[in-house]
């Protein structure tokens, strides 16, 4: 079998910045923790036998999900706030997300397939994290500064 290890390529100079700073470092937040939940699958990419370091999994996984939950309810208020037009598309893909993050995660708390997480942090979810704050994220936040919200 061939042992493979991947490195998260987005850093937080490759991300697009939208015009909100909170949104930003919402972004910039996440980044660290997926950085982290990468070095660790890359451990059990090489031995997936280590209990502790499954369970270090587990928790590093829940964090994230709490932070996406959070990240997704503070920019949905923000929408409803400003009165953003495409208020029903943005949180809509937020649902998404948010629900594909949680298969995986109860996916990988019920069977181990660390191959699964590898597919989703380093190949899936870069791409559409990217794709998500350069359309949804750039066009709220742009909207938001023109409407007057005071970028704090
Ligand atoms: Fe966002
Ligand atoms: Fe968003």
């Amino acid at each position: 079998m061939t042992i493979s290890t991947s490195t998260i390529t987005l850093k937080q100079e490759s991300i697009p910045k939208v015009a909100l700073n909170f949104m930003n470092n919402t972004h910039f937040e996440e980044l660290e923790i997926v950085e982290k939940i990468g070095e660790i699958v890359n451990t059990l990419m090489i031995n997936n036998t280590q209990i502790d370091i499954q369970d270090s999994l587990s928790k590093i996984l829940n964090r994230w999900l709490e932070h996406t939950i959070k990240h997704f309810e503070r920019e949905d208020k923000l929408m409803k706030e400003i009165g953003f037009p495409a208020y029903a598309i943005h949180k809509k893909e937020h649902q998404i997300a948010l629900e594909r993050m949680k298969k995986i995660i109860n996916t990988w708390v019920k069977e181990q397939d660390i191959s699964l997480i590898h597919d989703y942090i380093f190949s899936f979810w870069p791409t559409w994290f990217t794709q998500h704050v350069n359309t949804m994220d750039m066009m709220t936040a742009k909207f938001a500064v023109s409407t007057g919200y005071i970028n704090h």
